[in-house]
């Protein structure tokens, strides 16, 4: 089998104009828009440019968007006001801090302050919460709510096929094995402690490659007919490149998402898409 490739670029445009336009209808009807801070600590280059890019998407859907960038040397105190200043601020309606925060910042603190009502990046244990009991008022995280959306354009029924989750992060791996529970599929995490992930993975219906390692996923552990999503951003050699040997996983899977084009964009589509909805909630 050759691999359909998940045009995630296309999708996160499509979703990102829907925004739009009812972004437009809203302003139109009653003045007000949404509205995203997002908080950047310090000066990392990929956070910086994600950063951008977030605003950017921001702007052309017609959001209010704040960028509030502050020093490397910034204190968690310091950066509790910043989020007390948004949590009570009307015209922001999702606040976000990039992460990774700088050594002396206490990221837990940081992140447990957002009002959850705010939380369009979904990390608050209220989110992670609601999101594990089947609530569907919280918010997801972006990545994989991304995954989801994807499956949902291109009609792949998760409902009783085997999933495997390689990665548990809380950014990726544990919501995306949560919201594919939710949507009844039967799912398996593995990670760097799991034995034999080449067996499991070949009996998986739907992988999901989240581990940060280039190429990780082979061919030989892909099942015919599986679909690949591939949530990996490695740089090697300066070039960007995902945790599946996409070439090789192609041959056999049924559904597969390149790096980049694919789950990448999908992220600041599903943030502009938590943001719209915390709006919506707030109204
Ligand atoms: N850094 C890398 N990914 C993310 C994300 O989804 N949200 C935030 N806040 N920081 C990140």
């Amino acid at each position: 089998m050759t691999a359909a490739k998940i045009d995630g670029k296309a999708l996160a445009q499509k979703v990102r104009g829907e925004l739009a336009e009812k972004v437009a209808e809203m302003k139109a009807k009653n003045g007000r828009v949404p509205g995203l801070a997002v908080v950047l600590v310090g000066e990392d280059p990929a956070s910086q440019v994600y950063v951008r890019m977030k605003g950017k998407a921001c702007d052309e859907a017609g959001f209010k968007s704040v960028i509030d960038r502050m020093p490397e040397s910034t204190t968690t105190e310091e950066l509790l006001a910043k989020v007390e200043a948004y949590n009570n601020d009307e015209t922001i309606n999702g606040i976000l801090v990039q992460l990774p925060l700088p050594d002396q910042i206490d990221e837990k603190k940081v992140l447990y302050a957002i009002k959850p009502e705010k939380d369009v990046d979904g990390f608050h244990p209220v989110s992670v919460g609601l999101l594990n009991i089947g609530e569907t008022k919280g918010f997801a995280p972006c990545t994989p709510a991304g995954v989801m959306e994807m499956f949902k354009e291109y009609n792949i029924d998760v409902e009783g096929k085997n999933a495997v989750v390689i990665g548990r992060s809380n950014i990726v791996g544990k919501p995306m094995a949560a919201l594919l529970t939710r949507a009844n599929a039967t799912v398996t995490i593995c990670h760097s402690r799991t034995k034999d992930i080449a067996s499991i993975c070949r009996d998986a219906d739907i992988i999901v490659a989240a581990i940060g390692k280039a190429k990780f996923v082979t061919a030989d552990m892909v099942k015919e007919g599986a679909v690949v999503i591939d949530v990996g951003m490695n740089r090697v050699d300066e070039k960007l490149m995902g945790d599946v040997d996409y070439e090789a996983a192609a041959e056999k899977a049924s559904y597969i998402t390149p790096v980049p084009g694919g789950v990448g964009p999908m992220t600041i589509a599903m943030l502009l898409a938590n943001t719209y909805r915390a709006f919506e909630q707030s109204l």
